[in-house]
């Protein structure tokens, strides 16, 4: 029997579980359980989540853009 993740992996097979957006956020792809820096556990169950990279958010661990008004670290 095929589980409801194994369908839906079926049906997109083209569709990351990750994206790295240049300067920006991680994006993932369905729940999960992300760990902070000090070890703070953060559950998600959006379709997608933003997950900060850039070390400036003001709600970490997930992205609020903020990345989007501090100096770019790719040319
Ligand atoms: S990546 Fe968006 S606020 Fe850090």
């Amino acid at each position: 029997m095929t589980s409801p993740d194994e369908a839906g992996r079926q049906e997109r097979p083209e569709q990351p579980d990750v994206i790295l957006c240049a300067d920006g956020p991680m994006l993932v792809r369905g729940d999960h359980v992300v760990q902070d820096a000090d070890g703070g556990l953060h559950r998600t169950t959006r379709p997608i989540s933003a997950i900060c990279r850039c070390g400036k958010s003001g709600v970490p661990p997930w992205c609020d853009a903020t990345h989007k008004v501090i100096p770019r670290r790719s040319a």
